[in-house]
C-alpha cells in the first residue's frame, strides 16, 4: 500500500474534477464463485477502488461526497464465522485509517444515503460495471432497471478517473518496475525450459509459478503456444517440436496489482531457421521503430501506422506484399498479417482501465476511434503524455482462415501476394512485446534488463541457459 497521503490526495483530486457535484460511488469487487459459491476465483480487487482506497478487502464501498469533500468507507466488520475460516481481520475503521479515512459505516447504511441523494436531485457518479453482480447492486441501490444501468454511468467521472490514472507517478513506476522484473524472470524461465519434447503446459506452469512466487500471480492467462497465429491462445497441450516457434505472451502483477505484459517468440530447437529469422527481424524492426517514435505529444495511432510501414516494407521484400507501401498502409493491407493494434496502456490493469472504456482511455475529442481496416483494433490512438506506460507489440501472423477469407473476398488484392502467403501456412506467428514508460524526452523500457529480444540474444541465451 502507498502512503495514506497518496490516497487522500488522489481522492481530493478526483472530487475537484467533478464539476457537477454530487456523490462518487466506488465499489470494491466481491468474491466470485468458480464452480460453487464457496470455491471462488482468486480474488482480484477492482483497480479503480485500489487506486483511490488501496484496500484489498472484498465488498467495501467508497463514497466521496464531492460537495462536502468527505469520504466514507462502507463495510462490515468480520464475524466470528469469518475469523474461524479466514483468520482475524482488522476492523473496517482500522483499515480506513490506513488510507486516511476517518468516517466508516456498515454496508446496510449505504442504500439510505444514496436514496437520499437521489431524492435531493444530487448526481450519483459511478463507472461502467463489468461484473453482473455489481450491475445488480447498483440497480438496487439507485432504483434502476439493471438493463438501464449502463445508460446512467457518469462520463464526467470516467474522464476524471482516466485523467488521474493515465500518468503514473514515481511510486507507481517503482511498482511497474517490479512487475517488469517478474516478467523478465518469467520469459527467461520459458527460454531455459523450451526444448523439443516438452509440453507447452509445463512451460506455462513454470512461468505462472514464477509470477505467483514473486507477486500476485499473472496479469492475464499466459499464452504459451506453437500456434502463435492464434492471438489469445490458451491451449497448452502442444508438444514442442524442433523447427517450430513458441510464442510466449505473459506478465505478472505485483502484490499491489501493477502489471507487466511481455511477448517473446523463440525457436523450439534453440536456433531460428532462415525463414523464421527473416520474418522475426521485420517484427523486431517494427518494435524498434516504435521505441524511436514514442514520446510525449506523438499520436499512438501514428506510431501504429509507422510500425505498419516497417512491416509492409519487410513483407514486400519477402514477396508477401506488393505495391506502393504508403498506399498499402492506408488501405490497412498489413492487417492481414497483424490484425491487432501496436499496443495499449498498462498500469493497475494489463489493458489499463479497459473497464472504463477505450473511448475514454485511448481516444478523445482530438482522436476518434477509427473503424477502418488496420485501425479498428487499436486500443489507443491518442497523444502520449509523460508518465504513460505502454506496451509495444507488433507481430506477423499467418492465420489460415483469415488468409482464405481475404483471398476469397478479394480484400486488398493489389497489395497481397496470396500464393506466397499460402506458402507460410503452418509458420505460426511472431509477436515481440515490451513495456515502456513515456518520459519528458522520449521513453525508456521498464525493467532493469530487457529479456533477450534479437535473434542472436535469444539463440545465445538458449545455448547458454537451456536445461538439458
Ligand atoms: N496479453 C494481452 C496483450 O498483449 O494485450
Ligand atoms: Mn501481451
Ligand atoms: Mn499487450
Amino acid at each position: 500500500m502507498f502512503s495514506k497521503e497518496t490516497y487522500i490526495r488522489r481522492r481530493r483530486q478526483l472530487a475537484e474534477r467533478i464539476s457537477r457535484g454530487g456523490i462518487i460511488l466506488l465499489p470494491a469487487n466481491s468474491e466470485a464463485p468458480a464452480n460453487y459459491p464457496n470455491n471462488t476465483y482468486h480474488f482480484r480487487q477492482d483497480s479503480t477502488f485500489l487506486y483511490f482506497f488501496g484496500l484489498q478487502q472484498p465488498d467495501y464501498v467508497g463514497i466521496i461526497d464531492v460537495d462536502s469533500g468527505e469520504t466514507t468507507l462502507y463495510g462490515d466488520d468480520v464475524t466470528m464465522d469469518d475469523i474461524i475460516w479466514m483468520g482475524p481481520q482488522p476492523s473496517v475503521s482500522a483499515q480506513a485509517a490506513e488510507v486516511g479515512i476517518t468516517s466508516t459505516a456498515p454496508l446496510a447504511a449505504l442504500p439510505e444515503v444514496l436514496t437520499k441523494a437521489i431524492r435531493c436531485g444530487r448526481p450519483v457518479h459511478f463507472l461502467p460495471p463489468y461484473r453482473a453482480e455489481r450491475t445488480l447492486r447498483i440497480a438496487r441501490w439507485l432504483g434502476l432497471n439493471p438493463e438501464s444501468v449502463a445508460a446512467h454511468i457518469s462520463i464526467e467521472l470516467a474522464l476524471a478517473v482516466v485523467s488521474l490514472r493515465e500518468s503514473k507517478d514515481s511510486d507507481e513506476i517503482a511498482e511497474l518496475e517490479r512487475a517488469a522484473a517478474i516478467g523478465y524472470e518469467m520469459h527467461t524461465t520459458a527460454m531455459s525450459l523450451c526444448r523439443p519434447g516438452r509440453v507447452e503446459r509445463e512451460i506455462a506452469g513454470a512461468i505462472e509459478g514464477v509470477a505467483l512466487s514473486r507477486g500476485a500471480g499473472v496479469s492475464f492467462p499466459s499464452i504459451v503456444s506453437q500456434h502463435g497465429e492464434t492471438l489469445h491462445n490458451h491451449n497448452y497441450s502442444g508438444i514442442l517440436e524442433a523447427g517450430r516457434l513458441l510464442l510466449v505472451d505473459a506478465g505478472a502483477e505485483t502484490t499491489m496489482n501493477y502489471c507487466s505484459d511481455y511477448t517473446r517468440t523463440i525457436p523450439v530447437s534453440g536456433r531460428f531457421t532462415t525463414r523464421q529469422k527473416e520474418v522475426y527481424n521485420i517484427v523486431l524492426a517494427a518494435n524498434a521503430r516504435a521505441f524511436e517514435l514514442s514520446r510525449p505529444d506523438t499520436f499512438y495511432k501514428d506510431i501504429h501506422l509507422e510500425a505498419a510501414r516497417v512491416l509492409t516494407r519487410g513483407l514486400k521484400d519477402l514477396g508477401l506484399m506488393r505495391g506502393d507501401i504508403d498506399e498499402a498502409v492506408a488501405a490497412g493491407a498489413y492487417s492481414l498479417f497483424m490484425p491487432h493494434g501496436i499496443g495499449h496502456s498498462m498500469g493497475l490493469d494489463v489493458h489499463d482501465m479497459e473497464d472504463i472504456g477505450e473511448k475514454y482511455v485511448g481516444y478523445d475529442l482530438e482522436t476518434q476511434r477509427s473503424t477502418e481496416l488496420g485501425l479498428s483494433s487499436l486500443r489507443i490512438g491518442r497523444r502520449l503524455r509523460t508518465g504513460f506506460v505502454m506496451t509495444v507489440e507488433p507481430g506477423i501472423y499467418f492465420i489460415p482462415a483469415y488468409i482464405a477469407k481475404w483471398k476469397k473476398e478479394g480484400i486488398c488484392t493489389p497489395f497481397i501476394n496470396f500464393d506466397k502467403a499460402e506458402e507460410y501456412i503452418g509458420f505460426g506467428g511472431i509477436r515481440i512485446e515490451d513495456n515502456i514508460l513515456i518520459t519528458p524526452d522520449g521513453n525508456r523500457m521498464l525493467g532493469q534488463h530487457r529479456a533477450p529480444a534479437t535473434v542472436e540474444e535469444i539463440e545465445t541465451w538458449m545455448a547458454e541457459h537451456r536445461e538439458p
